[in-house]
C-alpha cells in the first residue's frame, strides 16, 4: 500500500485564530460596542451579545477542543477598551482575565499569539479622534507598555495590528466599521498614523522583553486583471495590489510610505518586523472602470470558476495563498498565516478549501519559504462584525442561544492534519474524495 503524505517541518504552528470582541461578549467600553447599537449598521441588527462567552470563562473548554484537536497554537486578542477603560486607569480584573488566558493555554503546551488591537478601540480613544490624530501614538504605545508589563512573561508572540489595510477599508472607505466614514484621504493618514503606532508598539515590546517576536497580520487579497491581455486591467488590478496590499509590507521593508499624492519618509518603521503574519481568504478579478474612481477605477468580481462561499463572501483560489506567500518571502521575513478560512455553515466546502489552501502552504514550505504556522479562521463560529452571526466560519458550530458547540467533520479533518503535522492521501480521501485523486495523482492513493 503506498501511503503518500505532504508533511510539514518539525516544529511548525498548528491552530486557530480569534479576536477578542468576536468571543468574549459584553465589551461594553468599545467603540464597537455602541456601533452594534447603531440601527442598520449589523445584518439582522445582531449584536455580538455574550458572543461566545469567553468572558463567562467558556475559553476553557475552548482551549480544551484545541488541545484534544491536537493544536499547538492559538491566536487570540486582548481588549483595550477592557484593559484601559478610561484614559490611564487600568483594569486590574481584566489584565488578570487574560493572565488566566494565557496561563489556560500554557498549561495545555499551546502557543499563545496575541493581538494587541483587533478592529476594536476604546470609546475614549475614538471620542478623542482615534487613529486620525498623531496622538494615537503615544496613547496606543502607553497601552502596549502595559500590556508587556502584565502579560509579557507569559508570551513571545505578539501581533500590534490585525489587518490595518481591511481596517482602514471598511471604518474609512466603505465605512462599514465605526466611524463609517467615507473618506479617501482620511484613510491614507489613518493607515500612516497606524503604522507609526505599529512601531512604537514593537519597541515598547522589545524594550520591556528582549525575547518578543513582534509582527503585525496583514490582508492579502489577490488582485488579478480580469482580461491578462488588456493593458488597463493590468494597470488597476495592480494600483489595488500595490495601494490595498502593499502600503505597510513596502513601507516597513523601506521605510517610506506611499500615498496618492506623495511618499513620507518613516525612518522609525524600517525593520520593525520580527514576522509578517498573511491573512489570506480570496481573490478579485479587477476590471478597469472609468466610472469608480472610489474604487480605483476598478470593478472587482470573483472568477465564474472560483467555487463561492455559502454567502458569496469569498471564493475559493488557494494558488492566491501561494503566491501571496511567494510575494512576501522576498522581504526575507518570518512569516505565519495568521488567517485563513471560510463561511460555510453546512461545512459543504471548507473541507475542500482547508486541503487546497493547506496544499498551497506545503508547497509554500517545499519553496523554502520561511513559513512557521498556520492559524485558521476559526475554532467556534464568532461574531462576525458587520454580517453578524450571519457567516459561520467555526470549526465548530455554535448555537449563540445555548452557546452549545458541535464540531463540523472539518474539524476533525484539521485535527487528523494537526496531529499529523502531515496531510495524507488517505485523509484527503476520506474527506474530499473527488479532490484527493488530483492531490494524490495515480498510485499515490492506492492501497
Ligand atoms: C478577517 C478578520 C477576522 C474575521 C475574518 C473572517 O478579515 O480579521 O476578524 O472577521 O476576517
Amino acid at each position: 500500500m503506498v501511503r503518500a503524505q505532504f508533511t510539514f517541518p518539525r516544529g511548525f504552528l498548528w491552530g486557530t485564530a480569534t479576536a477578542a470582541h468576536q468571543v468574549e461578549g459584553g465589551n461594553a467600553a468599545s467603540d464597537w460596542k455602541a456601533w452594534e447599537r447603531e440601527p442598520g449598521r449589523v445584518l439582522g441588527a445582531h449584536t455580538s451579545s455574550r458572543a461566545c462567552e469567553w468572558l463567562q470563562g467558556r475559553y476553557i473548554e475552548d482551549f480544551d477542543r484545541a488541545v484534544a484537536d491536537g493544536h499547538n497554537a492559538l491566536r487570540l486578542s486582548v481588549e483595550w477598551a477592557r484593559i484601559e477603560p478610561e484614559p490611564g486607569r487600568w483594569d486590574a480584573a481584566a489584565l488578570q482575565f487574560y493572565r488566566a488566558q494565557l496561563l489556560a493555554l500554557r498549561e495545555r503546551n499551546i502557543t499563545p499569539m496575541v493581538t494587541l488591537c483587533h478592529f476594536t478601540q476604546p470609546l475614549w480613544f475614538m471620542e478623542r479622534g482615534g487613529w486620525e490624530t498623531p496622538a494615537c501614538i503615544q496613547l496606543f504605545e502607553r497601552y502596549v507598555q502595559k500590556v508587556a508589563a502584565e502579560l509579557g512573561d507569559l508570551c513571545t508572540l505578539w501581533c500590534t495590528i490585525n489587518e490595518p489595510n481591511a481596517y482602514v477599508f471598511a471604518a474609512y472607505v466603505a465605512g462599514v466599521f465605526p466611524p463609517g466614514r467615507h473618506n479617501l484621504l482620511l484613510a491614507q493618514q489613518v493607515h500612516l498614523n497606524q503604522l507609526r503606532a505599529h512601531a512604537a508598539a514593537y519597541y515598547a515590546l522589545h524594550a520591556a522583553r528582549p525575547d518578543a517576536r513582534v509582527g503585525w497580520a496583514q490582508y492579502l487579497r489577490g488582485f488579478v486583471a480580469a482580461r491578462p491581455g488588456f493593458p488597463p486591467d493590468r494597470w488597476a488590478a495592480n494600483w489595488q495590489h500595490q495601494l490595498f496590499n502593499m502600503g505597510w509590507v513596502n513601507a516597513v521593508h523601506s521605510g517610506r510610505f506611499r500615498m496618492l499624492q506623495r511618499s513620507v519618509p518613516v525612518p522609525e518603521c524600517r525593520g520593525t518586523c520580527d514576522w509578517l503574519g498573511v491573512n489570506y481568504y480570496t481573490r478579485d478579478l479587477v476590471a478597469f472602470d472609468l466610472r469608480r474612481p472610489f474604487e480605483l477605477f476598478g470593478r472587482r468580481q470573483y472568477a465564474p470558476a472560483d467555487v463561492l462561499s455559502e454567502n458569496g463572501f469569498i471564493a475559493s483560489h488557494p494558488a492566491g495563498l501561494f503566491r501571496a506567500l511567494e510575494e512576501m518571502q522576498a522581504f526575507g521575513w518570518p512569516m505565519f498565516v495568521t488567517e485563513n478560512g471560510v463561511e460555510d455553515a453546512p461545512d459543504s466546502m471548507r473541507p475542500a478549501y482547508l486541503l487546497e489552501h493547506l496544499r498551497a502552504l506545503w508547497q509554500a514550505v517545499c519553496f523554502n519559504y520561511p513559513v512557521h504556522g498556520y492559524f485558521h479562521w476559526s475554532l467556534v463560529d464568532n461574531f462576525e462584525w458587520e454580517r453578524g452571526w450571519t457567516q459561520r466560519f467555526g470549526l465548530y458550530a455554535l448555537d449563540v442561544e445555548t452557546q452549545v458547540r458541535t464540531p463540523r467533520r472539518s474539524a476533525q479533518l484539521y485535527a487528523e492534519i494537526c496531529r499529523a503535522n502531515a496531510i495524507s492521501a488517505e485523509t484527503a480521501q476520506r474527506y474530499a474524495a473527488p479532490l484527493a485523486g488530483s492531490m494524490f495523482p495515480g498510485s499515490m492513493l492506492a492501497g
